[in-house]
């Protein structure tokens, strides 16, 4: 499968690839805190503000009408790439995190109270434990944990241990950003379902990886990114099913969410609108619209081919690696290479790579619990993309023999 997925010519769509960084081709590897954006995201973000921009749903002229046809289609291709069941349960918001935190505060307002619970794992990124411990602080609920075992993997006999009548929602990520798990979630919602409780899924790292189907998944809510997912900063989704958005009161109030405003009383708007106050980011989400296009062109399947053949060639290339240790080894594991290396702090191997033109992250991936269980302060981490290539692998591969070198 691999031959037909030509990363050479998928790398010419990217611009910002074709620099040197301190004199050597850039080798970017840092995918899961961002990815690249292609030239058809930047053209159609710079086509709208030539020639389209006005601001959305409130002008009858001819610009305000054209602004608004797209910010609709850039919200269609999202319903189809999720497969939602109707394009109401997609909500624009600014990113994941504002997506969590929207069902944090407004379902958990709605929903949870004194002595309910909020079941998370252990390997969440800050955005899906924050925002929760905020609403379990403020309404008296707990906070539970699923534990993992040291390849990184949830343990599944324990989550459902812990799944009871006092289970709210449980909260899990899809594929987690610092140890590149990917999470059984058509299990979990259908053992959550079970008890009642309702479940979201951070896809923030999911989403430009594999295919996703909420119907399929049966999730009630999904959350994401537009600038993980080649599409612009300033953009995200959350996707929730019809009935429960409905019964959810706004998260935010102010123009666009209402239907009609009086001193005494507010009338809301209908969905997505009632969760979308204010002017929206139109170009972020038509800049997100064009990468879906881009994704989807390239085909999610051939995408996903192709990254799993590379993690494998990585997984492999720093097992053999002197001083390596891999952190995060599950079985089912997606495009995230975290690794310790012998003797030198992360930090110091982050800054030979850069010096060396390759891009990785270094510290705790916003993921202090999970270093925590691995008992390090801190890990390199490698996070691929469509467009890299093994020979990029080979060239972190000889910067960390030149980081051993150096303080060996
Ligand atoms: C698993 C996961 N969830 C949530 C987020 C938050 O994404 P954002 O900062 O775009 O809101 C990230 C970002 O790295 C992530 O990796």
């Amino acid at each position: 499968m691999s031959e037909a997925f030509d990363v050479w010519r998928v790398r010419k769509d990217f611009p910002i690839l074709e620099q040197r960084v301190h004199g050597h081709p850039l080798v970017y590897l840092d995918n899961a805190a961002t990815t690249q954006k292609p030239r058809a995201v930047l053209e159609a973000i710079r086509r709208y503000y030539e020639e389209d921009n006005a601001n959305i749903h409130r002008g009858v002229h001819t610009l305000s009408q054209r602004a608004t046809a797209a910010h609709d289609a850039a919200r269609e291709r999202v319903r189809r790439f999720l497969n939602a069941a109707r394009p109401e349960e997609i909500v624009f918001t600014r990113n994941a995190t504002e997506s969590i935190n929207l069902v944090a505060q407004s379902y958990g307002r709605a929903f949870v109270g004194e002595g309910d619970e909020i079941v998370i794992s252990a390997m969440e990124h800050h955005a899906n434990i924050v925002p929760w411990q905020m609403l379990c602080q403020e309404r008296g609920a707990k906070l539970v944990v699923v534990p993992m075992d040291d390849s990184g993997t949830l343990l599944m006999d324990e989550f459902e241990r812990l799944l009871g009548p006092r289970t709210k929602l449980v909260a899990i990520s899809h594929l987690s950003n610092a140890l590149g798990t990917i999470n059984p979630v058509a299990e979990i919602v259908a053992m959550a379902h079970r008890v009642g409780a309702r479940v979201l899924v951070d896809g923030a790292q999911a989403a430009y990886h594999m295919p996703v189907d909420v119907q399929a998944l049966d999730c009630d809510f999904y959350v994401f990114s537009g600038h993980k997912l080649y599409g612009p900063t300033g953009i995200g989704v959350l996707y929730g099913k019809a009935s429960l958005l409905e019964e959810m009161p706004p998260f935010m109030g102010g123009g666009d969410m209402i239907l009609s405003v009086t001193f005494e009383e507010t009338i809301y708007n209908g969905l997505p609108f009632k969760f979308e106050a204010g002017t929206p980011d139109i170009s972020g989400a038509i800049g997100l619209g064009a990468a879906i296009d881009y994704l989807t062109g390239l085909g999610m399947e051939r995408v996903g081919a192709w990254e799993r053949e590379l993690l494998k060639y990585g997984t492999e290339a720093l097992q053999s690696a002197p001083g390596v240790r891999l952190v995060g080894t599950a079985r089912n594991k997606a495009s995230i290479l975290s690794f310790v290396l012998e003797g030198v702090h992360p930090h110091d191997v982050g800054t030979i790579l850069d010096q060396e033109g390759i891009a990785v992250r270094t510290g705790h991936h916003c993921a202090q619990p999970v270093m925590a269980r691995f008992g390090l302060a801190a890990t390199v981490r490698a996070s691929l993309a469509c467009y890299n290539t093994r020979e990029e692998i080979d060239a972190l591969v000889s910067g960390l023999k030149h980081a051993r070198e150096m303080f060996g």
